[in-house]
C-alpha cells in the first residue's frame, strides 16, 4: 500500500484526484489537508468532507489549513471551479467537523507515525507544507516521497504568463517546499508534476460517458456542446452524477478560454503519479521559484544543467501516456458505487 497525507484546494480537479485516489486499492489515505487556493480553507474543508462523506468514507480525517499564503493577500478562482470549488455538483454537506489539529500539525504528526512510509500529495498551494516545514524541518526525511502538482517551466502559466497557480498563489511557500526538499535523499527527490505535462491531460465529455458506463448507471449521454445542461447524462450513480456536474464546469470554463471542450485534469494526474511514478517520465532538475520578478514573480525556473551548482532537488514528470492515464482513471472511478 501506499499511505498518503493529501493536501488538496478542492476543486474541480482536486476532487477527481481525491475520487481517483478512494477508488484505488493501493491507497490508504492518512489525513487530507484542506489548503486555501481555489476557494477559501474552510469551503475546501466543507469540500473535502462532503466528497468523503459521499463516498462512504467519513472515517478520513480532514484538517483545516491556513486561512491564506505567507505573505501575500489570498487570491481565489470561482471563475474555474465555481463559487464553491466543485462547479454545478451539488454535494449534501457533512455533519462531520474538521478535526482539532491544524493541516500544518496533520502533516507534522503523520510523517512522524510512520518514518519513511508515508507519500504527501500537495494538490493546491504549498502554504500547509511550508508551514509544516518550519515546525519540523525532517520532513523531507520522515515521508517516503512528495508529489506536487505545480510549475510550468518549458510552457507559459494559467495565472500569469509565467507562472501556474499553485506556485502563484504562494510563491515564498513554494520557495520554501524545494529549498527544504533540496535535503531529501537522491533516490527519494520529490516529484513536481508541472502544467507541461498535466495540460496534456485532457479529459473530454467521452470519458464522463465512459465512466458512467463503467459505474453501469443508466441511461449516460456524453455531455455535449449543444447540451451545456447535461440534461442527458443522468446517471443513477451519486458519486458519477455530482462528477459530472462538477466536470461540466470546468469544460464550460475551458471553451470559453478558447481551449476546446475539454477539461485539463492536472491533480488527478499527480495523484497517479504519487502511487506509481513510473506513469511518467521523470528528469532531475534543482527547482526554484522566483520571488521578486515584477513580470515573474510565482514563476518556477529549472536548472537542468547543473549551472547553479546545486544538486537537483526535485524530479520533473515531462512525458506521459494520457490515454493509457485515462484508461486507469475510468477503470478505477468507475468503480465508486456511492451511498
Ligand atoms: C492547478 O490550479 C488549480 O486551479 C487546479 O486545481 C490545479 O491544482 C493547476 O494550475
Ligand atoms: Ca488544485
Amino acid at each position: 500500500t501506499v499511505p498518503l497525507i493529501l493536501d488538496l484546494d478542492t476543486g474541480i480537479d482536486d476532487s477527481l484526484a481525491l475520487l481517483y485516489l478512494l477508488a484505488s486499492p493501493e491507497a490508504e489515505i492518512l489525513t487530507v489537508a484542506s489548503t486555501a487556493g481555489n476557494v477559501p480553507a474552510p469551503q475546501v474543508a466543507a469540500n473535502n468532507l462532503a466528497w468523503l462523506d459521499l463516498c462512504g468514507r467519513p472515517d478520513i480525517e480532514v484538517t483545516l489549513g491556513a486561512p491564506g499564503p505567507l505573505t501575500d493577500p489570498l487570491r481565489t478562482t470561482e471563475d474555474t471551479h465555481g463559487p464553491q470549488g466543485i462547479g454545478y455538483a451539488e454535494l449534501p454537506a457533512s455533519t462531520r467537523q474538521v478535526s482539532r489539529r491544524s493541516s500544518a500539525q496533520a502533516w507534522v504528526e503523520v510523517a512522524r507515525s510512520r518514518p519513511g512510509e508515508v507519500t504527501g500529495l500537495v494538490t493546491g498551494p504549498l502554504t500547509n507544507l511550508a508551514l509544516a516545514l518550519r515546525m519540523e524541518p525532517e520532513l523531507p526525511h520522515l515521508l517516503r516521497r512528495l508529489v506536487v502538482m505545480g510549475g510550468a517551466f518549458n510552457h507559459p502559466g494559467n495565472t500569469t504568463p509565467e507562472s501556474e497557480w499553485n506556485i502563484s498563489v504562494d510563491p515564498e511557500a513554494a520557495h520554501e517546499v524545494f529549498a527544504a526538499f533540496s535535503a531529501a535523499p537522491a533516490d527519494r527527490l520529490p516529484i513536481v508534476c508541472p502544467l507541461d505535462i498535466t495540460e496534456t491531460i485532457e479529459m473530454r465529455p467521452e470519458h464522463l460517458h465512459l465512466l458512467a458506463l463503467a459505474a453501469g448507471s443508466t441511461p449516460a449521454e456524453p455531455v455535449t456542446e449543444d447540451d451545456p445542461a447535461g440534461t442527458r447524462s443522468v446517471t443513477s450513480n451519486p458519486v458519477i452524477r455530482a462528477l459530472t456536474d462538477a466536470v461540466r464546469f470546468y469544460l464550460e470554463f475551458h471553451r470559453e478560454h478558447d481551449q476546446g471542450f475539454l477539461a485539463h485534469m492536472h491533480d488527478p494526474f499527480a495523484a497517479a503519479l504519487a502511487l506509481d511514478p513510473s506513469l511518467a517520465t521523470l528528469r532531475p532538475a534543482t527547482v526554484d521559484v522566483e520571488l521578486t520578478g515584477t513580470l515573474t514573480r510565482g514563476c518556477t525556473v529549472a536548472d537542468w544543467r547543473g549551472m547553479w551548482g546545486r544538486p537537483p532537488n526535485a524530479e520533473v514528470a515531462v512525458a506521459t501516456d494520457p490515454a493509457a492515464f485515462f484508461r486507469l482513471l475510468v477503470d478505477r472511478v468507475g468503480t465508486h458505487a456511492g451511498t
